[in-house]
């Protein structure tokens, strides 16, 4: 079993997904764990159409994804945009049918670590981070899970109180279920 652990956010030491994503694959034992660090090893911007890659290949070869998605702008980093422009490839990860798109992604487990400096609940108009990730992985043929880390700029006890609280989401997750 192999798990993919991505981060992209570009605050460092004082990240707040980066501190959960290793929460979480350190709970994976085990496991081969293949590491891309989107801000240490920046994709380029894509330019032209996207075609097969090594980036597809290690997402095709992955069992579980753990990826840490900081909402920057109201959206993801633009480090992870730039993954995920590598990895939605036609004939690749997805295809279009007389019938519309299809994914070609199965059986994977992806999660999704968020955290936010404010609070914003999917459907909110300013929320496009938690949103968008769901519909890029069902667009690819998975459903993603997330662990959110909401408010972390409204003070240090809302800071605190989001990261204990993801982190016990994601004692959770590993308790209730196997993570790959
Ligand atoms: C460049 C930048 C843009 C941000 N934009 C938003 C935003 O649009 N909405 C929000 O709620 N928080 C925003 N924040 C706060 C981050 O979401 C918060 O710092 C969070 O912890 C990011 O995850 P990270 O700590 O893993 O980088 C922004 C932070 C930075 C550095």
């Amino acid at each position: 079993m192999t798990i993919l652990h991505i981060d992209s956010s570009t605050q460092g030491d004082a990240s707040v997904t980066r501190d959960l994503t290793a929460y979480a694959v350190g709970k994976m034992t085990g496991e081969k764990v293949e590491r891309l660090d989107l801000v240490a090893d920046p994709i380029p911007h894509l330019v032209g159409r996207p075609e097969a890659n090594a980036y597809v290949e290690q997402l095709k070869a992955a069992d579980t994804i753990v990826i840490g998605a900081p909402t920057y702008n109201f959206t993801v980093s633009t480090q992870l945009k730039a993954w995920i422009d590598r990895v939605a490839v036609a004939g690749e990860t997805f295809r279009y049918t007389e019938n519309g798109p299809e994914g070609l992604l199965r059986d994977k487990r992806v999660i999704v670590m968020i955290a936010s400096g404010g609070v914003y609940e999917e459907g909110h108009s300013f929320e496009h981070n938690q949103s968008y990730l769901r519909a890029f992985f069902q667009f690819l043929g998975l459903e993603a899970e997330f662990v959110i880390a909401n408010g972390v700029a409204m003070g240090e006890e809302a800071r605190a109180k989001a990261i204990t609280e993801a982190k016990a989401k994601i004692d959770k997750i590993a308790a209730s279920r196997e993570f790959a």
